[in-house]
């Protein structure tokens, strides 16, 4: 059998402000695999259906940032994959995987890899696995689980509402019996909220100020902060006595060129008078102890329409970057995903 071509994207320049497709990502295609006899050596051959482009990503690609990538590293990130062959009883041929992978259209791994076996019993689209139903999804079930703590009566912010982690914060929240009030940066992501996932109140950030929203629909008992900067600022003015603030993005910031560019807050008088409790979230510390309930609870629900979702797929690992530069500037609309095949 004549070699497979086998592209990848790897980080080609740490990039400075917002990424440059031109300068920081390499789109590799001068490498071939022997799909099917090369050596597995006890591991197993993948083959990558999709994957997912994150905010986080950003500061993988900064110089010496938490995590970072090495230049001339292979992106990773979340991914599906379907396994093409395989040496170990871990994982058998058909299996479709999900977990962190790497931005190539094959991968031999060996035995001991983490990946998890997704059985769709749902029969939910894969690519939902990596949106609702995969980490932004988790992010939003644990930090609501673990930190919000929200009862039925009290009323929610959410920023960043129309993405992932939002859609699905919004969307509990509201199946908990809680007021929900979205932001988002565009009027058809805010038709979105308010027509197919029916939260309370929303708004367009970018042509209503946060306090003017905030003033509109009353004081709030949570805040979930997907933004950090002048939102969270707004915020915290806003915040009911006894609320609670979970940060789980500071996405605004990201992409600043200089840490001294970073808006500094203002407003952190409210914690102490309001008595509000404000705490910082990492989907990861949660997997151990949510992530069976997780997928127990989830899936079953998107399967029965419960829960709804958006998805903003592009097509071709090619293409990777372009969505990864969409998310960081807000083009995209629902949670990003690259097909690849
Ligand atoms: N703590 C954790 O463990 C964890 C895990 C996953 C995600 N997160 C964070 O959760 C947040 C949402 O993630 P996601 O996957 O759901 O992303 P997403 O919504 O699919 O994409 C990012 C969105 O951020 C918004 N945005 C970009 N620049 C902005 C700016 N300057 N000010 C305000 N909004 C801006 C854009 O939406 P608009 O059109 O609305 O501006 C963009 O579409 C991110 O901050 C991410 O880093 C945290």
């Amino acid at each position: 059998m004549a070699p497979t071509p086998n592209p990848s994207i790897s980080l080609a320049a740490h990039p400075v402000g917002y990424p440059d497709l031109g300068k920081d990502f390499k789109y590799d295609t001068s490498a071939t695999i022997d799909v099917d006899s090369g050596a597995l050596n006890g591991g197993f051959l993948t083959k990558t259906l999709y994957l997912s482009v994150d905010p986080y990503m950003r500061n993988r690609m900064r110089d010496g940032g938490l995590g970072g990538w090495k230049l001339g590293q292979l992106f990773e990130g979340f991914g599906i994959s379907e396994v093409l062959r395989s040496e170990t009883d871990q994982y058998k041929k058909g299996d479709i995987l999900y977990g962190t992978t790497t931005f190539r259209a094959y991968n031999v791994w060996p035995a001991s890899a983490p990946f998890r076996v997704l059985h769709n019993t749902e029969n939910i689209p894969l690519s939902v696995y990596l949106g609702v139903a995969g980490m932004p999804g988790k992010t939003a079930y644990y930090g609501l689980r673990a930190i919000a703590d929200p009862k039925a009566g009290e009323s929610i912010f959410v920023s960043t509402a129309a993405g992932p982690v939002g859609q699905l914060v919004c969307q509990l929240a509201k199946a908990k019996g809680l007021r929900v009030l979205g932001s988002a940066g565009s009027d058809e992501k805010v038709r979105f909220l308010l027509e197919d996932l029916k939260i309370d109140a929303a708004f367009n950030y970018k042509t209503t100020s946060t306090e003017e929203g905030l003033k509109k629909f009353g004081g709030i008992d949570i805040y979930w902060d997907n933004v950090g900067g002048e939102m969270l600022d707004a915020a915290l003015e806003a915040m009911n006595k006894f609320g609670r603030i979970v940060l789980c993005g500071h996405i605004s910031m990201y992409n600043v060129k200089t840490p001294g560019e970073r808006y500094g807050i203002k407003n952190t008088y409210s914690l102490l008078y309001k008595e509000v409790k404000m705490q910082g979230l990492y989907v990861t510390s949660y997997e151990e102890k949510y992530s069976d309930e997780f997928y127990a609870t989830v899936p079953k629900m998107i399967a029965e329409g419960k829960i709804k979702y958006l998805e903003d797929v592009t097509e071709g690992l090619e293409h990777a970057p372009n969505a990864l530069l969409g998310v960081l500037k807000g083009d995209n609309v629902g949670k990003a995903v690259v097909k690849v095949a």
